[in-house]
């Protein structure tokens, strides 16, 4: 190998100021243009690129080698800093080149299956499938800087505000987060499992116990559940726990922290505090839990305009109990044609939508999906509802509360995506609070706890446990939304044992169920417990939101796809008999 040319410079750090400096760069080869007597060669490191010319002043050997030099080989140059001829106001280092008086090549490369330039669109899965040449973009090296300084101001942060970080353990029991759990088996327990943290909530209400008063860690969190552009199955959490508080010590201090984030990472300066919001009123005027607030269309509930009409997918619709809702998109009737609106109707299917009305208001005239079952005077009913105005398009949408809610939410920010009105620079907070406690499954045939099991049923609604009236429960739980996004979330914890076991009992979890999964838990309460809560963030989507990305896989250095593989190493792979029969593990697949 070539001498290793010790490195002055980074790459894209060169301005005017460098000119006639003797400097070494250490990189790999971008680009290479030979022009006979001069070679130009673009070299790149994570900082940027500088051009290099070999001519002009380069010794003769060093001409020679230099055109050998191809794509992606590693280089170490030294040379002299000029001024450029013709300068490329494109990069950062564009007034400036390097004239070469000394070469080493460290490594060569064959031709790179990707192109290593920053605006390259190809597929996903090959970008990760040779994701170490992916990441020798500038643009994805900024990215991991970028995280790597988010880690920094968060951990000055809390380190600051007296708070102790601390590593909980990876192998464990499963924690009740709702989604599968990836297990790990025991060689020295045969038949025995671990089950890897979908959160570390168990151990830092432990923490909690155990004296800490203020816990936070970055952790990473293992989820065996359906994959999303906003998740994967493996991820980091900012987890935060904190003694002796309630839920307004929690929020200011949070407040304060994406304050302080947002003003080192974007320099931008957010107001607080936060726009509050309960669940109810987030799910009746946005259809979501999580709304995003840069854009209005609001959802309105059209009952009293269309009860007793003809048209009976709205009447049975009320008549079991569901809702007629919509929502208008302003200004938008000439946006979306009827091909658009079919669209549309298919999108919402996946949430249990059975169809999609339209309601188009005209200068002279009102058209209608649903024309044949009102007329004019019928729909400018409803479009009063709406307030609605010539070149409106009405979208209704009718059933279940909870299908009318998620089809209704889904459209009114896929729609504003579509027609570029969701700023990735302007940011819109909110804390959704006031969870209900329990949410029914059908999968399950029984409540399950909406947050956790160790969530705080809120005091004056502690007295339906007794009647079993579950639905009214509202806990002390709250999420922070940034831009549509789930960013966090948290509650005050149970503290009281007595009350944490009758919740057990109505998830209908039998006392040896209890005893199994939760007795060391249930049991440390015995012992003095402060009251307590916290939250956790999703640190790949703040990382991704404060990048105004929409791609968790952007942030993340080796990001599984949507099939939980890893497309570079082709994990998960199948082990060798020796390894199962090692631990006891027979598997049914031949
Ligand atoms: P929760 O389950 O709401 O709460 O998770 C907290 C935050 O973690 C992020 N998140 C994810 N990010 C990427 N991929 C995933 N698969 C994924 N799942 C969750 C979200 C979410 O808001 N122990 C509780 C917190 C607490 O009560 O303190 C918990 O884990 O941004």
């Amino acid at each position: 190998m070539d001498k290793l040319l010790k490195r002055t410079n980074m790459c894209g750090e060169f301005r005017m100021e460098n000119i006639g400096q003797t400097v070494t760069v250490n990189g790999w080869v971008a680009k290479k243009r030979n022009l006979g007597s001069l070679i130009f060669a673009d070299i790149r490191d994570k900082s940027g690129i500088v051009q290099v010319v070999f001519g002009d002043g380069t010794p003769a050997d060093v001409l020679e080698k230099a055109n050998g030099l191809r794509s992606e080989y590693t280089v170490g140059i030294t040379g002299v800093v000029r001024e450029r001829e013709s300068k490329n106001k494109d990069i950062a280092t564009g007034d400036i080149e390097i004239v070469a008086l000394e070469l080493s090549v460290y490594a060569e490369a064959d031709t790179p299956p990707i192109y290593i330039k920053d605006d390259d669109n190809v597929s996903g899965d090959l970008r990760l499938k040779y994701r170490y040449l992916d990441l020798r973009k500038p643009y994805m090296q900024n990215i991991l800087a970028f995280r790597s300084k988010y880690y920094n101001v968060t951990r000055n942060f809390f380190f600051d505000n007296g708070f102790t970080e601390v590593e909980t353990p990876m192998l464990g029991k499963p924690t009740p987060e709702g989604a599968r759990d990836y297990l790990v088996p025991s060689r020295v327990n045969p038949g025995k499992f671990y089950a890897l943290p979908q959160s570390p909530q168990i151990f830092k209400q432990l923490l909690m116990l155990g004296g800490t008063d203020r816990y936070f860690q970055i952790a990473k969190c293992l989820r065996d559940e359906a994959l999303r552009a906003d998740r994967q199955p493996e991820f980091t959490q900012l987890d935060i726990e904190l003694s002796f508080v309630d839920q307004e010590d929690i929020l200011a201090i949070q407040e304060a922290y994406l304050k302080k984030l947002f003003k080192e990472m974007k320099g931008i300066d957010i107001k607080t505090p936060f726009r509050r919001m309960k669940w109810d009123e987030a799910m009746n005027r946005y259809g979501s839990d999580k709304p995003d607030l840069r854009v209005g269309f609001e959802l309105v509930d059209i009952a009293d305009a269309v009860e007793g009409c003809s048209f009976q997918v709205f009447t049975n619709a009320l008549a079991e109990g569901g809702r007629v809702m919509g929502i208008n998109m302003n200004g938008c009737s000439e946006k979306f044609s009827r091909k658009d609106v079919d669209k549309m109707t298919d999108s919402i299917k996946s949430f249990g939508a059975k169809g999609l009305v339209w309601i188009r208001k005209e200068e002279n005239e009102i058209k209608s999906s649903v024309g044949k079952f009102f007329d004019q005077e019928g729909l400018q009913k409803i479009c009063d509802k709406f307030d609605a105005k010539a070149g409106d398009l009405i979208l209704i949408v009718s059933g279940k509360k909870e299908v009318v809610w998620a089809s209704l939410g889904f459209l009114r920010r896929d729609l504003a995506g579509k027609m570029g009105m969701l700023d990735p620079n302007k940011y819109e907070m909110l804390w959704v609070v006031d969870f209900p406690m329990f949410e029914w499954s059908d999968e399950e045939n029984r409540f399950m706890a909406m947050h956790h099991p160790f969530t705080s049923p809120k005091k004056e609604d502690l007295h339906y446990l007794e009647t079993g009236e579950l639905d009214k429960i509202y806990a002390d739980a709250y999420d922070i939304v940034i831009n549509g996004y789930e960013a966090g979330g948290g509650s005050i914890r149970i503290h009281d044992s007595n009350l944490q076991q009758k919740i057990f009992e109505v998830l209908q979890l039998t006392p040896e169920d209890i005893k199994t999964r939760f007795g060391f838990f249930v049991d440390a309460f015995k012992y003095g417990a402060p009251p307590h809560g916290g939250l956790a963030y999703g640190v790949d989507r703040l990382v991704m939101l404060l990048l105004g990305s929409d791609d968790i896989r952007d942030v993340i250095a080796f990001p599984k796809n949507q099939s939980a593989q890893c497309v570079m190493s082709e994990a998960p792979t199948p082990v060798s008999d020796a390894q199962l029969e090692e631990l006891s593990i027979k598997t049914n697949i031949i």
